[in-house]
């Protein structure tokens, strides 16, 4: 069993830890009683495992599976569902599922009676090496996304990589855009060995989940340590997501969130090539790794163009007329510590890479 630490809780990663939940977290979040949330998918899977282990009384309650579910509407519709059960300010939630129910659920949780404990059991890659350590929560609403949320740190985050063996190709290869995020920020190594191996990766019984959770969570986890509430440094977790969030947005979150995230990265390192801040390639070196993975790299369509754009004015980051990125220096450094680890670029020029990545 491997345990990792940041900003004082465990993040522990280890085969068959859901069958261990109560010594997990018996000291960490002692709870009255708890409440799973979870998805459709991965409630049938795993949802009474979990409960089974877990004190009488613990309800297993069950949303839709997908982004569409990430809303406020299924957070009130939670918070009165554990209301009608008379759960009090002595309970614990359980976010078993991927990236969506851990945000979902941790909203929840940051917000029920003023807040109570979570416990986050990530299900996906994506959510193991990102989404579940760093204690984001939140809801999207229909001017964009992750727009309503709260910080909220997490009592314990348990990962089983066994779980990785039900998730669907998919999106086990959206989640590398995640960890190759975390190779483009911090890793150049790292970067190029997740890279090489490529499609390789993509076998749900492969042994190296354990090592590439743990690496992924020490480069997120030392950067959060850093900035918990992305006053600066933690920005530079954003690489790609800017341009991301719009492309999930104007495609009506058909693409997963790796995949737009791979296609993001791709967009903003041709934008900080243009203006001279990310060395000539790097755009090209991160293409071939998702291609590697099977990933998508680009979109076309003039009109997409367009809608892009037009989602990236709801965006958090945007100043008028420019929008401020997380850009690398070369693969492996970010660039931007002197004007706070974001590059202002033109609006002018995303909109001439969205129109024509080649430029
Ligand atoms: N809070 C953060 O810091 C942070 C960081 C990155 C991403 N996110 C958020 O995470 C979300 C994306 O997360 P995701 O990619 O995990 O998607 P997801 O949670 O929607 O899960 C993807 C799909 O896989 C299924 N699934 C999950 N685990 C499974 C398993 N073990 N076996 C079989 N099926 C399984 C789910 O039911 C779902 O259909 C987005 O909303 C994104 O904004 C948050
Ligand atoms: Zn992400």
């Amino acid at each position: 069993m491997n345990r990792l630490r940041i900003t004082g809780y465990e993040v522990v990663v280890a085969p068959a830890a859901l069958d261990r939940l109560p010594e997990l977290i018996a000291e960490v979040a002692p709870a009255h009683r708890y409440a799973i949330i979870t998805d459709e998918n991965v409630g049938s899977l795993y949802g009474e495992r979990v409960r089974g282990s877990l004190p009488s009384g613990t309800a297993l309650l069950t949303v839709p599976p997908g982004e569409g579910s990430k809303t406020r509407e299924r957070w009130a519709e939670l918070t009165d569902r554990m209301l009608e059960s008379g759960f009090g300010r002595d309970s614990a939630i359980v976010a078993l599922g991927g990236g969506m129910i851990g945000d979902l659920a941790g909203f929840v949780a940051a917000t029920y009676m003023r807040g109570v404990p979570v416990i986050q059991l990530p299900t996906t890659l994506l959510a193991m090496v990102d989404a579940s350590a760093g204690a984001k929560t939140g809801v999207n609403t229909p001017g964009g996304k992750n727009l309503v949320g709260a910080f909220l740190r997490p009592a314990v985050v348990v990962i089983d990589p066994d779980v990785l063996r039900t998730l669907p190709r998919r999106q086990l290869a959206g989640g590398f855009s995640e960890v190759l995020k975390h190779g483009v920020i911090a890793d150049a190594e790292y970067f190029q060995r997740i890279a090489d191996e490529g499609a390789e990766l993509l076998d749900p019984n492969s042994s190296h989940y354990s090592g590439i959770i743990q690496h992924s969570i020490r480069i997120k986890g030392g950067i959060v340590e850093r900035d918990e509430l992305e006053r600066g440094e933690r920005m530079v977790l954003n690489f790609g997501h800017t341009l991301a969030h719009a492309i999930e947005a104007a495609t009506g979150y058909s693409l997963l969130h790796g995949e737009a995230v791979g296609i993001g990265m791709v967009l903003e390192s041709r934008c900080g090539e243009e203006i001279g801040v990310t060395e000539r390639g790097t755009a090209a070196r991160i293409a071939q790794a998702l291609r590697s993975l099977g990933l998508p790299t680009g979109l076309t369509g003039e009109a997409l163009a367009e809608t892009i754009l037009n989602a990236t004015r709801t965006d958090k980051k945007r100043r008028s007329g420019e929008l401020r990125l997380a850009l690398p220096a070369r693969i492996g450094a970010m660039s931007g510590i002197e004007q706070g680890w974001s590059t202002a670029v033109p609006e002018a020029l995303v909109e001439a890479v969205l129109r024509d990545p080649s430029v």
